[in-house]
């Protein structure tokens, strides 16, 4: 169990949970993990080696010997390492070579912070089901990738968002679909449509779930 203040955040691509968990950690003093950073290094350094992501024994020696040193210098938030990630994280051996990093920080957070936010996928439900607060972010896809489109076309004038679009759905599948710690809200999890919210709304309305709860935890 978690003696820290943990709070969740899952979610499909481009929901906005990593704006939120940015806001979140700054606001209340908790460190931030994000989690998709772990699949996507994974992924980043089996392709920089000419590895496949689907290669199982490669993908899960890799997340073995993951040390966020490795990725200096490394471009892990393109579509295509997006999509590589999706696939490792699929493993069940990737996924269990990088759960005990996340349930470590989650229950001692570095810098003596008093808790940690966590975004990625399977917070709620698998990494931390004890968590203080549960968020499930979405939106819809149409704006999910207006958004994530937003976000590249300055490195990748030529992107069409019709593109971002198709590779969100892909992606957003994979992840519901695969066996184990699928994308899921958990049972507890509050859900927060971001699709007509902006930043600053969408926090104003964490923040009043995150109050609410911790008056109610004391
Ligand atoms: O972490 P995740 O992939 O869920 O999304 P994000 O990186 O937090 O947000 C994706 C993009 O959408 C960012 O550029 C945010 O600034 C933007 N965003 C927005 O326009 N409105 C929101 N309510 C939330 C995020
Ligand atoms: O920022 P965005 O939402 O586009 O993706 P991300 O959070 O960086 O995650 C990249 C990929 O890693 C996801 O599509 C998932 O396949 C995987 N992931 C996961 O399986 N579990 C997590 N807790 C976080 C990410």
């Amino acid at each position: 169990g978690n003696s820290s203040i943990v709070v969740a955040l899952d979610g499909p691509a481009a929901s906005g949970k990593g704006t939120l968990a940015r806001l979140i950690s700054d606001h209340y003093g908790l460190a931030y993990l994000d989690t998709g950073t772990l699949y996507r290094g994974v992924a980043w350094l089996v392709m920089r080696e000419g590895g496949d992501p689907a290669d199982r024994e490669r993908a899960a020696a890799a997340a073995r010997d993951y040390a966020i040193e490795k990725l200096s210098g490394a471009d892990i938030r393109t579509k295509e390492v997006g999509a590589a990630a999706s696939v490792v994280a699929a493993n069940s051996e990737v996924r269990a070579a990088l759960l005990d990093f996340q349930r470590r920080f989650a229950e001692t957070p570095p810098k003596n912070a008093v808790g940690a936010v966590l975004d990625g996928r399977d917070i709620g439900t698998v990494v931390c089901p004890d968590a203080t607060v549960k968020f499930f972010v979405t939106a819809s896809p149409k704006t999910r990738a207006h958004r994530r489109w937003l976000e590249l076309i300055e490195a990748r004038p030529e992107l069409q968002e019709s593109e971002i679009y198709q590779d969100l759905l892909e992606r957003d599948a994979r992840d519901a679909a695969r066996d184990d710690a699928p994308m899921a809200a958990a049972q507890d999890a509050e859900l927060l449509d971001t699709t007509h919210l902006s930043i600053d709304a969408a926090f104003a309305a964490a923040r009043r779930v995150i109050d609410g709860v911790f008056r109610r935890c004391g």
